[in-house]
């Protein structure tokens, strides 16, 4: 995309010129730094940070609290590309007005840029107030990991032809209401493109197939430090958690025969000094 700070405007016109958008996420310094080195257009601060990051088991518990944490870490390493900070679950599902107030701490407290939030028709309007309260808005429609169990699990979405439809009317519906780009996740690859071609806002895909206009994965699923839980539509890019395994195994080897920490890790003092000090401590 540019060398400069990613923009509402450039992930838009992506989609015009025909350009993939990569995403991913990142949830502290390290990965953002990490992302923003490898110039990804989109960084976002995920809720998926309850499970990677926390060990929860979905990402339900994760609070407003947890979200402003992370995001600040990211803001502080990531300055490319765009970053989007996750609205947790019952933070924008209650009331418009809460809503509002809540993504606007997302922006305020934590500095992210835009947000995202998960539902589809049934959350256009509060789509809409956060668009024109000024804070611009990421759709997430498919599977919706905070109330998956209401669609029976963490499994694929619209595999038959209603099902199907709704999510085209969720994609129309956010799309009116204004979010600028959508995530689709967990869907057959031909809805993925029908529903590409069907709005004109970037749809980016997590198992939506490769007919969208961008991809996003999960920071560690990407690397490989994350095997509680491998979906079908993940492709680890490293593994990780073997090299950190490997390098912890054998820091703790050396520590308990003594190779560690050896001459070069080691502070010097002077003989003359070392000589003082023993005549001063000595009884
Ligand atoms: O929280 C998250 O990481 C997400 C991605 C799966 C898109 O919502």
């Amino acid at each position: 995309m540019s060398t400069e700070k990613v923009t509402v405007l450039d992930v838009q016109n992506a989609k015009v010129e025909r350009k993939k958008l990569v995403m991913v996420t990142a949830y502290d310094y390290p990965s953002g730094v990490l992302a923003d080195k490898a110039g990804i257009d989109i960084v976002l601060v995920g809720d998926s940070l309850g499970m990677v990051v926390l060990g929860m088991e979905g990402t339900v518990e994760v609070t407003m609290e947890h979200m402003i944490h992370h995001i600040k870490a990211v803001v502080r390493g990531c300055k490319g590309p765009l970053i989007v900070g996750d609205m947790p679950f019952m933070s924008y599902n209650i009331d418009i007005g809460e809503a509002i107030y809540n993504a606007g701490r997302l922006v305020k407290e934590g500095g992210c840029e835009v947000i995202k939030l998960e539902g589809g028709v049934d959350f256009a309007p509060t789509i809409e107030a956060i668009v024109k309260a000024g804070i611009p808005v990421m759709g997430h429609i498919g599977l919706t990991p905070q109330t998956a169990s209401a669609l029976g699990g963490f499994k694929i979405q619209g595999r038959d032809a209603a099902a199907a439809k709704q999510i085209m009317d969720d994609a129309r519906a956010i799309e009116d209401a204004g979010v600028f780009s959508i995530i689709l996740e967990a869907v057959p690859a031909p809805l993925g493109k029908l529903i590409s071609e069907a709005v004109a806002v970037p749809v980016i895909g997590i198992g939506a197939g490769p007919d969208v206009d961008g991809q996003v994965l999960v920071y560690h699923d990407v690397v490989g430090l994350y095997d509680r839980f491998v979906p079908k539509f993940v492709k680890q890019y490293a593994k990780i958690s073997a090299l950190i395994l490997d390098a912890l195994r054998e820091y703790k080897k050396e520590v308990q025969e003594v190779s560690f920490p050896g001459p070069e890790h080691s502070f010097k003092m002077p003989d003359e000094a070392l000589e003082q000090l023993k005549n001063l401590i000595k009884d």
